[in-house]
């Protein structure tokens, strides 16, 4: 059984261990295979609860908001995404000389599975879906601390990272996607 408390103790733990990526996925693999009723704070349906942030880790509860894309974004530094349900798609960027962003990659991560991201990844997720989506996100370091940036929805207008305007910019993606 993972509980919450003891969850965030562990992840702490792991983040600060010789190996914190490894030992990331490992507790996050663990986290996948416990059963259910037993899991992680299921939540209250806010589409994005901060279960802890400290100097070595931050850890995140996502529920993803169906069909929204969020705009592209670092973090600065690795994170770790666990899929509990459902599935998040992650599009990936490369910076190209003139600072705009070319996207290289498009992925869609499904229940039950850990990916590791460096901290030189600038991605931006979409839900695709009207399935519930149910993550765990982890960040090796105070992601509310961090000096990071955003960037539009058409890889331009490179800023500090400001969670209002990630806010803002979510965009319906239903239109694209058709219905289910
Ligand atoms: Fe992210």
């Amino acid at each position: 059984m993972i509980e919450l408390r003891h969850f965030i103790e562990r992840a702490r733990h792991a983040a600060s261990s010789a190996d914190p990526e490894q030992a990331v996925a490992g507790l996050l693999w663990e986290l996948l295979e416990t059963p259910r009723p037993e899991r992680v704070g299921q939540g209250d349906g806010q589409a994005e609860r901060l279960l802890h942030h400290g100097r070595a880790v931050t850890v995140y509860l996502i529920r993803g908001e169906p069909m929204r894309r969020f705009p592209p974004h670092e973090h600065g530094m690795v994170a770790a995404v666990a899929m509990l349900d459902g599935t998040e798609t992650h599009r990936f960027f490369a910076r190209e000389p003139g600072g705009r962003l070319r996207l290289t990659e498009t992925r869609h991560l499904t229940a039950p599975c850990v990916e590791l991201f460096d901290a030189r990844t600038i991605h931006a997720v979409e839900y695709r879906s009207t399935a519930p989506v149910l993550a765990v996100h982890v960040y090796l370091g105070d992601l509310l601390r961090a000096r990071r940036r955003m960037w539009d929805h058409d890889g331009r207008n490179p800023s500090p990272y400001d969670q209002a305007r990630y806010d803002r910019l979510a965009m319906d993606v239903s239109a694209e996607t058709g219905p289910g």
